[in-house]
């Protein structure tokens, strides 16, 4: 190492800074979270999410607009039904929120990219992510619902569907069914890489998708493991994935930095509820400053090599980043 090398030449001036910069957040990184419902006029605010709300299919559209404005280019939709049984049937309905959702955003905001999650813990009454054989959640039983999900999403013009299951086998389910019916062109972000996490907490309150026996510890990953998500995504990959996530992201960023290197495809990541209800807590109660802590999180997550971040910063971040570059 040459010894008069000084670091901090380069740190001098914002403008130097800003030269030197490796790695830029954009609003064009950002994928924006709802959450749908159903009713009329309903906005309701999420408990442990400050900021965020719950939203009926009539409302939900000026909040993508208002999304898009700032210059997130795409959502994505989560459903609560009407009612919830064994099957989670109302998650495959044409008349379901997410499908009527799709079809409202499609025609009043058609530059917007739609993505929809596909699952079934929000639909069915023990909350779990698949079918229930004998107290276990059953696979294979389960891949012929989570491929209807997802075409009757493709049906209402989803651009992307994105499952989150963690059921082996479901990106190739879902590929085929899709490709029957002539929708070959919409593309899947598989949830390739869920690991069983704690991080998940507030989400399953606004999705009221808890599970009500057990836990998701049989579907989604032991947070203890590195090198099987190297096999999970492999998989996804084989099967006809077209972009592939990491899940949970800021205590991941081992896992996003090490398929990076390993992957080829696009790369996602989620940073999830609980990252985003422990900044939005701390800034509360004044111990972060919440501007610089959701920009330097969402930063962190792109230089681990994300190419692209759910987040429910999304709408604040971009109009943070629009201000600054005006
Ligand atoms: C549904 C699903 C979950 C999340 C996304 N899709 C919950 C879970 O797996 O329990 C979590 C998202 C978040 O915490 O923001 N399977």
């Amino acid at each position: 190492m040459d010894l008069a090398y000084r670091p901090r030449r380069l740190r001098r001036t914002a403008a130097i800074r800003r030269l030197v910069r490796e790695t830029h957040l954009r609003s064009e990184d950002f994928i924006y979270p709802l959450f749908v419902v159903p009713g009329t006029k309903v906005k309701e605010p999420l408990a442990a999410m400050p900021g965020l709300y719950r939203w009926s299919v009539d409302l939900v559209s000026d909040e993508v607009k208002a999304a898009a404005d700032v210059g997130v280019p795409a959502v994505l939709l989560f459903g609560l039904p009407e009612q919830k049984d064994e099957l989670g049937s109302e998650a495959a309905k044409r008349s379901g929120v997410v499908q009527r959702a799709v079809k409202r955003l499609k025609k009043e905001v058609p530059e917007v990219l739609v993505i929809t999650d596909v699952c079934l813990c929000g639909y069915t009454s023990h909350g779990h992510c698949g079918v229930i054989h004998h107290g276990e959640v059953d696979n294979d039983a389960t891949l012929e619902l989570l491929a209807g999900i997802a075409l009757s999403h493709a049906e209402a013009g989803a651009d992307i569907v994105a499952p989150s299951d963690m059921m082996d086998g479901r990106v190739l389910a879902i590929r085929e069914a899709l490709d029957e019916q002539g929708f070959t062109m919409t593309a899947i972000m598989s949830y390739a890489v869920k690991y069983a996490s704690g991080f998940y907490g507030p989400f399953r309150e606004a999705a009221a998708s808890a599970p009500q026996f057990g836990d998701r510890r049989s579907y989604q990953m032991d947070p203890a493991n590195a090198r099987e998500a190297f096999r999970e995504a492999t998989l996804d990959v084989e099967e006809g994935a077209d972009i592939i996530m990491v899940k949970p992201a800021l205590p991941y960023l081992d896992i996003i930095s090490q398929l990076r290197g390993e992957i080829d495809l696009p790369l996602a990541a989620y940073q999830v509820s609980g990252e985003y209800s422990m900044i939005k807590a701390a800034a509360a109660n004044g111990w972060l400053d919440e501007t610089t802590v959701m920009l330097e999180s969402l930063l962190s997550i792109k230089r681990a090599g994300a190419d692209m971040i759910l987040t429910y910063f999304a709408k604040e971040a971009a109009a943070l980043l629009a201000r600054r570059h005006a």
